[in-house]
């Protein structure tokens, strides 16, 4: 797959197999983050891998799955993410700017996880003080988001949008996402 296609196929995934990811992809994962585009090149980015079961397990309720369909959106048991990815701002480096690098480097991890056929999940929505309990993260580290991976277990299609951007789960947990149309966003030389 070229690099557009790779871009278009991505979708949120929330259920993923019970089959680890290995330690060399999660380390090609996060250095996709490290060489993201940075505000002035300041790279005030950490990351924090967790795959050893006991610290997933303690990991798992300090996150919330798919709002607009809690809890059926929830990763099912069995199907919980293998690994995650913990992105860090190390505010002694730089605070200011830093969610442009956050999204920078979170997407460049997206899609290289693709490429490795591991599917993800992008959450803001952290129970942070447990997070940083858990972890032993340091004071001057934020808690940006977190990347959720693992080999997928459910499907996630592109659906028109009509009039609200609200996800929605077939029982057989296939995801479909409404998402705007290239002509209602789209705009050629003057508005
Ligand atoms: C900044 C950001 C925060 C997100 N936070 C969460 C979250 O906390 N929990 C969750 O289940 N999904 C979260 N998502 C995933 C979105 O729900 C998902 O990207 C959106 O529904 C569109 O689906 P798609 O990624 O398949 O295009 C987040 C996505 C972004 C970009």
């Amino acid at each position: 797959m070229n690099i557009y296609d790779v871009i278009i196929s991505r979708r949120t995934i929330r259920q993923f197999e019970p089959r680890p990811v290995s330690r060399a992809i999660l380390e090609k994962v996060v250095n996709a983050g490290r060489l993201a585009p940075s505000a002035a090149n300041m790279q005030p980015l950490e990351f924090v891998v967790v795959d050893d079961e006991a610290v997933r397990k303690e990991i798992f309720p300090c996150l919330k799955w798919a709002a607009y369909i809690q809890p059926q959106g929830d990763p099912r048991p069995g199907h919980e993410p293998q690994a995650y990815i913990f992105v860090l701002v190390n505010a002694r480096i730089r605070e200011k700017m830093s969610e442009y690098d956050v999204g920078a480097a979170i997407e460049n991890m997206i899609l290289t996880a693709l490429g490795e056929g591991i599917a993800s999940c992008w959450l803001i929505s952290i129970d942070r003080p447990k997070a940083v309990e858990v972890l032993g993260i340091p004071k001057h580290y934020r808690v940006d988001s977190v990347l959720a991976l693992g080999y997928p277990a459910q499907e996630s299609r592109v659906e028109e949008f009509v009039d609200s951007p609200k996800y929605w789960q077939d029982p057989d947990h296939t995801f479909h996402v409404p998402k705007r149309k290239l002509e209602s966003v789209l705009h050629f030389n003057k508005f």
